[in-house]
């Protein structure tokens, strides 16, 4: 089934009293939507948000993970130590994973199947670049990497499966796409699921927005019909604007 999804992305943002901080503002706030909340601290800070929050609605997230089980990856993180520390679900393919980190749909491939196989959730990020848009290309890219990272599934994978659309000119810019221009590729995303799945898993895929989503244009973004929530970077580090935004459905 369909989901109303918002979930904060911190980024390298907050060291860990920051993020104590924060989590306790969180749970101050009030939730009036049903929609499901999440927030992704930076790896080492996961432990700490995960206990934190265990008597809310918040769930923890990962921000990215390594395709391997273990082994010699100096700096990484595994899906078994993410879920060793209570965590479920990773962000993958972050256009800044892709951008400064040189993630491939090559190896997004790999960390996607790992972490299905991990029994985890996947929030998986992708969106053009500027040029794109401006040459008309967008719908070909965004399709691309959706086909060359998640095409080798089986329908049922997408039971598990969350996609962001962050075009990656509307991120951290303060420049957000028209909510018609986010209506439109949502809608082209569902049609390249039913296409190549089923009018069921495109219908029960739940498809996020991101990209300089705010608490005053959020009740517009989420209002278009294929829009089913937000993936928000910069206003989720205020637990108010944060709030605001989840109660925009
Ligand atoms: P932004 O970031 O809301 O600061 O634009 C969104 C994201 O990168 O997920």
């Amino acid at each position: 089934m369909r989901k109303n999804i918002v979930a904060g992305n911190w980024k390298m943002n907050n060291d860990l009293p920051q993020t104590e901080a924060l989590i306790a503002d969180l749970l101050k706030q009030n939730q009036t939507s049903r929609a499901e909340v999440m927030i992704a601290p930076t790896a080492v800070n996961l432990f700490q948000a995960f206990h934190n929050t265990i008597n809310s609605n918040i769930e923890v997230v990962a921000q990215n993970m390594h395709f391997a089980e273990n082994g010699a990856y100096t700096g990484e993180v595994s899906a078994s130590m993410l879920k060793s520390v209570g965590i479920n679900t990773v962000i993958l393919g972050h256009s800044e994973r892709r951008a400064y980190f040189n993630e491939t749909d090559e190896l997004l491939a790999k960390k996607v199947d790992t972490a299905l196989k991990n029994d985890m959730r996947v929030i998986f990020c992708f969106g053009e670049e500027l040029s794109d848009r401006k040459a008309g290309n967008e719908e070909k890219v965004v399709g691309n990497q959706i086909k060359n990272a998640l095409f080798h599934l089986n329908a049922s994978a997408f039971k598990n499966i969350v996609l962001a659309y962050e075009p990656v000119w509307a991120i951290g810019t303060g420049e957000t796409a028209s909510p018609e221009q986010a209506q439109d590729m949502h809608k082209f995303i569902r049609q390249t699921l039913n296409t190549k799945y089923s009018e069921q898993v495109s219908q029960d895929m739940s498809i996020l927005y991101g990209g300089s989503v705010k608490p005053a244009n959020a009740k517009e973004i989420f209002g278009k019909p294929d829009v089913d929530g937000g993936l928000i970077g910069g206003a989720a580090l205020n637990a108010e604007d944060f709030y605001a935004i989840i109660n925009a459905f």
